[in-house]
């Protein structure tokens, strides 16, 4: 199939992939109005265009705590990356390194933290839930330690995690589902093949090495589900902050309170997000909550978005509105199935070009030109 733009790898990825697997990356909670609603609103808005501004000299290079972004693009952490490629993980990572950015391992990554950071020349991201077992927190923060780990991004909005209902008919969940998994593997050939066999284990990487044993794709359900805490509040990251010394990122704040909040309690940085539409259907789309965010809390910390960038274009847009830099999770675990490393690789240089087609349109020479005055 032909790929000229990141949206290509979409259907790429629908073809190769097991329904179950694409459906669950796929997919949002309940109506999937907000999933929607992330992507119509950016594409809801304008660009100013300028002409005759001589821009020959353009960089889309940026900084953020301490580190040197070649694009303001952090790849996202989601879970079980390793069940869309061979090493799902491992492969991702090197494509982010390859382009000068970087990646966030998932907690419930199936390749272990041991397996991706080594793989790569620069430290990669941890991101972590508040969850009910400290003593896997605990672990977790000292192997991500161990392996040259800075930044950690904690994922605050799934104090109970909200119902894909498209996961029940996929197979992901379900009746019969184990045996409706393999059935579709069975008429997915390359996917059984790269991954079904050579991609073992199938494991939560980093769940079953705490564990001291293997964990399956049921026992992510099961332990995510017994894990989550509807109790937690900002008191249960604060031993976290009190003895980690690298940066913190709060992840899917959406409200400016929130963002205030996450400033008081010291943390470095927030990533405006509704989870990829995937919590609470109903939400305000990510775009549409960063604006009075970014009127609240820019200069006192970093702001990130995810939730609805789908290419060049709405890294622009986020950026123009208020955020420093975007994560994307959707579209490059699109590409990884599709192509593994070299295709999320690729992935992430189309969007480079897309945002210098729309910089250089637009009269922005870096990424510090892009302000609201260019988002009409
Ligand atoms: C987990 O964070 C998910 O959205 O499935």
């Amino acid at each position: 199939m032909i790929i000229s733009s990141p949206d290509d790898y979409r259907e790429a990825a629908r073809r190769k992939l097991p329904p179950f697997l694409f459906h669950y990356i796929d997919g949002g909670a309940y109506a999937e109005q907000t999933l929607k609603r992330n992507v119509e609103d950016f594409r809801a808005v304008a660009l100013r265009q300028r002409v005759l501004q001589d821009m020959s000299a353009l960089s889309v290079e940026t900084k953020l705590f301490d580190e040197t972004l070649r694009l303001p693009v952090i790849l996202a952490p989601v879970g079980l990356t390793g069940m869309y490629a061979r090493r799902g993980e491992v492969q991702a990572a090197k494509a982010a390194a390859s382009r000068g950015v970087p990646f966030t391992l998932s907690t419930v990554s199936v390749c272990p933290i041991e397996e991706v950071a080594p793989a790569i020349d620069r430290p990669m991201w941890f991101q972590l839930y508040v969850l009910r077992d400290r003593g896997f927190m605990k672990s977790a923060l000292e192997r991500a330690k161990a392996t040259g780990v800075k930044t950690l991004v904690f994922t605050v909005d799934m104090p109970v995690p909200g119902a894909r209902y498209r996961d029940a008919h996929s197979g992901m969940s379900g009746p019969n589902a184990s045996f409706r998994r393999l059935l579709q593997a069975a008429t997915h050939p390359a996917w059984a093949w790269d991954v079904g066999l050579n991609g073992r284990p199938h494991d939560l990487g980093n769940v079953s090495r705490y564990l001291g044993k293997a964990t399956g794709l049921a026992d992510y359900i099961g332990w995510l589900g017994a894990n989550f805490d509807p109790s937690i509040s900002w008191r249960d990251l604060q031993w976290i902050r009190d003895s980690w010394d690298g940066p913190m990122i709060i992840k899917g704040v959406l409200d400016p309170k929130d963002a205030r909040d996450a400033v008081a309690f010291g943390a470095d940085g927030i990533v405006v997000s509704n989870h990829g539409g995937r919590q609470l259907d109903g939400v305000l789309s990510s775009v549409r909550a960063l604006p009075p965010i970014a009127e609240a809390v820019r200069g006192d910390i970093r702001i990130l978005l995810d939730s609805g960038v789908r290419n060049g274009l709405d890294i622009v847009r986020a950026i123009a509105l208020g955020a420093d830099a975007v994560m994307i999770g959707r579209p490059f675990v699109y590409a990884l199935a599709a192509g593994g490393q070299a295709a999320v690789a690729n992935l992430l240089d189309l969007m480079e070009k897309e945002m210098r087609v729309a910089m250089t349109l637009t009269g922005a020479k870096s990424i510090a030109d892009l302000g609201p005055h260019i988002a009409v």
